[in-house]
């Protein structure tokens, strides 16, 4: 299998890496042979058809710091030029999530889909902005779009939502989607001024190099729109989440809550009217979904098998990569179907 990467920061590298210890079990297990052919980050490219030596792929990046040094004799071109004009099966777009027009991702998502290469993506910006018609899209391509890794980073939470929950119907669900946000009202809980607690989490390099995205709730919002399509077949955008971040909650609005048994949380929910919101609420210590640090966690509730809580890490490098690896094994196993 022929895959292009676009972008090679975090996620990718360890993408990259995983597919290198993997070798053997993935094609023994899965029948898959994933080469990397096209590769670029902000500064430059790295192709071969034959397949990218991942190791030196790795080693140059970290060396120089953009994997365009891999071969200097190659052409530079754009990674418009390198989804354009090298042949491959998969695409996987990992550059930086966006909420103002979802790009680069999105050029890179919709091109790939109309030279029918199926596509992966972590990045939320273009599936928050225009996931029924990127979904449209797939379809007239006959191609699979897959984004395992954009809700719950390696815990497969659409994945339970979509499979393991199938043939019931999904009323409503709420969840804690952001680790970021849940790190600091986890703090301020313990006696921490908000803005200590923001300056712990940078310190730490949990906070997104933009803190809007997570102190606004607009990363929560994306992960929203992603479910509500995916789970519930709703077909809205980012707009169409009311969203309340958590700069104004203060530490009174979290000792009252602590008085009534509560925590509050920044709670990502689509209720039973399926109105979709992102809001800090109020909720009991003892409820599963009250988890604290950076964990995530979200409560499906059905029609007759009850409320149940999936519990995880929301991000990190190779959490995400194995979301990516999930959703290969998936297109792989797709394709040979047919
Ligand atoms: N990290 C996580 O735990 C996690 C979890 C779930 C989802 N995600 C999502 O996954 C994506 C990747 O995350 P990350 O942590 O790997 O981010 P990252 O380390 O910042 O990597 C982003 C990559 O995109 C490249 N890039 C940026 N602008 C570009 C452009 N115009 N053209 C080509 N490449 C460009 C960067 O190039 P340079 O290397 O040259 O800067 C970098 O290689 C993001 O959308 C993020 O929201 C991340």
């Amino acid at each position: 299998m022929r895959i292009i990467l676009c972008g090679f920061g975090v996620v990718a590298q360890s993408f990259s890496n995983l597919l290198e210890s993997r070798t053997h079990d993935l094609y023994s297990k899965f029948g898959l042979k994933p080469r990397i052919v096209g590769v670029f980050d902000s500064k430059g490219c790295a192709y071969d058809e034959t397949g990218l030596d991942l190791k030196k792929l790795n080693k140059i990046k970290k060396q120089s710091g953009t994997v365009r040094a891999y071969d200097k004799s190659i052409r530079q071109i754009s990674g418009k030029d390198i989804i354009e004009n090298i042949d491959a099966d998969v695409l996987i777009e990992t550059t930086a999530s966006n909420y103002k027009d979802a790009e680069p991702g999105m050029s890179h998502i919709i091109s790939a889909m109309k030279k029918k290469m199926h596509v992966i993506s972590v990045n939320k910006g273009p599936l928050a902005l225009a996931f029924p018609s990127l979904m449209e899209l797939a379809t007239y391509n006959q191609v699979m779009l897959r984004f395992s890794g954009t809700v719950g980073g390696g815990t497969p939470i659409l994945d339970y939502a979509k499979n393991s929950l199938r043939g019931e119907r999904i009323l409503s669900f709420q969840g804690i989607l952001n680790g970021t946000t849940n790190y600091i009202l986890t703090n301020m809980a313990e006696g921490m001024s908000f803005d200590d607690a923001l300056k712990d989490a940078k310190s730490k390099g949990y906070v997104e190099a933009d803190e809007s995205l997570d102190l606004d709730g607009l990363d929560a919002a994306a992960k929203l729109v992603i479910l509500a399509n995916w789970i519930m077949g709703k077909k809205v955008t980012m707009p169409d989440i009311m969203k309340k971040g958590i700069r104004k909650v203060s530490v009174d609005d979290i000792k009252n809550a602590q008085k009534n048994g509560s925590a509050v949380k920044l709670i990502a929910s689509c209720d039973k009217e399926l109105e979709l919101t992102v809001s800090p609420v109020e909720i009991k210590i003892n409820d599963p979904l009250c988890v604290n640090g950076t964990l995530n966690a979200i409560s499906f509730t059905s029609e007759h098998s009850g409320t149940q809580t999936i519990i995880g890490r929301g991000a990190g490098g190779i959490e995400t990569a194995s979301a990516i690896l999930r959703d290969l094994i998936d297109i792989r196993k797709e394709i040979t179907k047919s």
